[in-house]
C-alpha cells in the first residue's frame, strides 16, 4: 500500500510523495529526487527531525532520546529516516526546498471558464492533463504567469483537483495586470501557467471546532477545504463568516448553501461593509463572532482576505483575550506592493 505524503517546506513549497509502509519517509523522499538533510539515518544524531502535521505512522523503537525525546514525539515531532506511513501524511521539513534539492512544480494548462460572477469578481477554471498530477493541500495556493508579461499573481485554489481542473475565485481589481488580463481579453483555450503549490494556510486534521473568516476572495481558500471535508466529513462544528466591503463582491453564496447541505456541521453567515447595502446583515466580520464560535479559546482559527482584514481580527481576539488552540492566517497581500 502506497501512501502520499506532503513534504511542505520552510520557503512555503510543497511537494508530494508517495511511500510505502515498509520504507522511511526519507528513502522514499530520496527515491523521488527530495533530498531530507541526513546524517546517521539511524535514528541516533536528529539531523533529519521534521514535524508531521498529520498522518498516522510508526516510529520504530530503533532511535535514541538524543535524537528524539519522547516528550518530541508526543508533540508530532518525527525522524524521517525512522519515520513509515501507515496513512497519508503532512510533514513540515524544517528548511528550504533549495536545501533538499527541490523546487516547485510547474505546470502548463488552458482556461476552461472564465466568468464574471459580478463586477468585482471573476471566476476562473484551468484544465489540462498535466493537471491531473497536480496535488496540494486544501487552502494553498499557486503562482500564475499573467499571459503576455513575465509577472505571476498567487491565487489560492478555489476547488479541489478534479479531473486535472482546478478553479479560482479572483478580484477584479481596477487597472491591475492580471485583473485586466481576465476581464478584458481571457477566452476558454488561453494557456497558463501554473507554479506551486504553495503555503502554509491549510487545512489541519480537525480536532476541535473550526472558526473561519473570510474577507472578500479571501473566500477561495475555504471552498477548497469545505469541499474536501464534504468529501472525508466531520462532526466537529464548523463556522464560516465571509464578510466583504459591498453588496457586489457578496459571491458563491448558493454554492456555500450547497456545502452546508453536504456537511451538516456547517453553518455560515456573510455580512456587507458598506453602509450603502440592501444586505440583511451589516459590518465587519468581527461584529459577527459570538462567544459560542470562540468557544473559550477551544476553536482553531482559519483566517483569510486583505491585510487589513487580517490584523483587525488579530487585534479583535487580543483584545478579547482570546487565544485560539490555532490560529492560521493567509494574507492576500498584493504582488505590487
Ligand atoms: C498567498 C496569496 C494568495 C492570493 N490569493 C488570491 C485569491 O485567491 N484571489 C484574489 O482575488 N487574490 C488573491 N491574491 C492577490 C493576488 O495575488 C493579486 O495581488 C491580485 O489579484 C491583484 O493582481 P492584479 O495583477 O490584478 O493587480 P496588480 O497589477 O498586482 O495591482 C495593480 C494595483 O492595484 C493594487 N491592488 C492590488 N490588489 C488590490 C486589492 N485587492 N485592493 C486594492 N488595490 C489592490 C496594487 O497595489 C497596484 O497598485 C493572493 C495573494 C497572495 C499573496
Ligand atoms: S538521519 Fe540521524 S536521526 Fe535520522
Amino acid at each position: 500500500m502506497n501512501y502520499q505524503i506532503a513534504l511542505n517546506f520552510e520557503d512555503g513549497v510543497t511537494r508530494f510523495i508517495s511511500a510505502s509502509a515498509d520504507e522511511s519517509v526519507a528513502d522514499a523522499a530520496y527515491r523521488q529526487g527530495i533530498n531530507i538533510p541526513l546524517d546517521c539515518r539511524d535514528g541516533a544524531c536528529g539531523t533529519c527531525k521534521c514535524f508531521a502535521e498529520s498522518g498516522q505512522y510508526d516510529l520504530g523503537e530503533e532511535f535514541i532520546e538524543d535524537a528524539l525525546t519522547d516528550d518530541e514525539a508526543a508533540e508530532g515531532f518525527v525522524l524521517t529516516c525512522q519515520m513509515r506511513a501507515q496513512s497519508d501524511c503532512v510533514v513540515r521539513v524544517p528548511v528550504g526546498s533549495d536545501v533538499c534539492k527541490t523546487q516547485q512544480a510547474s505546470y502548463e494548462a488552458a482556461i476552461s471558464r472564465v466568468q464574471a460572477l459580478s463586477e468585482s469578481t471573476i471566476a476562473l477554471s484551468l484544465k489540462g492533463d498535466s493537471l491531473k498530477q497536480l496535488a496540494f493541500l486544501p487552502g494553498q495556493y499557486v503562482n500564475l504567469t499573467v499571459p503576455g508579461s513575465d509577472q505571476s499573481r498567487a491565487y489560492s485554489f478555489s476547488s479541489l483537483q478534479k479531473d486535472g481542473e482546478v478553479s479560482f475565485l479572483i478580484r477584479n481589481v481596477p487597472g491591475g495586470l492580471m485583473s485586466r488580463f481576465l476581464s478584458e481579453s481571457a477566452k476558454v483555450g488561453d494557456a497558463l501557467s501554473l507554479a506551486g503549490p504553495l503555503g502554509s494556510f491549510y487545512l489541519r486534521e480537525i480536532k476541535r471546532p473550526l472558526l473561519m473568516l473570510a474577507g472578500g476572495t479571501g473566500l477561495a481558500p475555504f471552498m477548497a477545504m469545505l469541499e474536501k471535508i464534504a468529501e472525508s466529513g466531520t462532526e466537529q462544528p464548523l463556522h464560516l463568516i465571509y464578510g466583504v466591503t459591498s453588496d457586489v463582491d457578496l459571491v458563491e453564496l448558493e454554492r456555500l448553501e450547497a456545502l452546508a447541505q453536504r456537511i451538516p456541521s456547517l453553518t455560515f453567515s456573510a455580512c456587507v461593509a458598506s453602509p450603502e447595502s440592501t444586505y440583511p446583515k451589516k459590518g465587519y466580520v468581527t461584529q459577527h463572532i459570538d462567544a459560542g464560535h470562540l468557544n473559550d479559546g477551544d476553536v482553531d482559527v482559519y483566517l483569510c482576505g486583505p491585510p487589513v482584514m487580517v490584523e483587525a481580527v488579530r487585534n479583535y481576539l487580543q483584545e478579547q483575550g482570546v487565544t485560539p488552540a490555532n490560529f492560521y492566517y493567509e494574507k492576500f497581500t498584493p504582488s505590487a506592493d
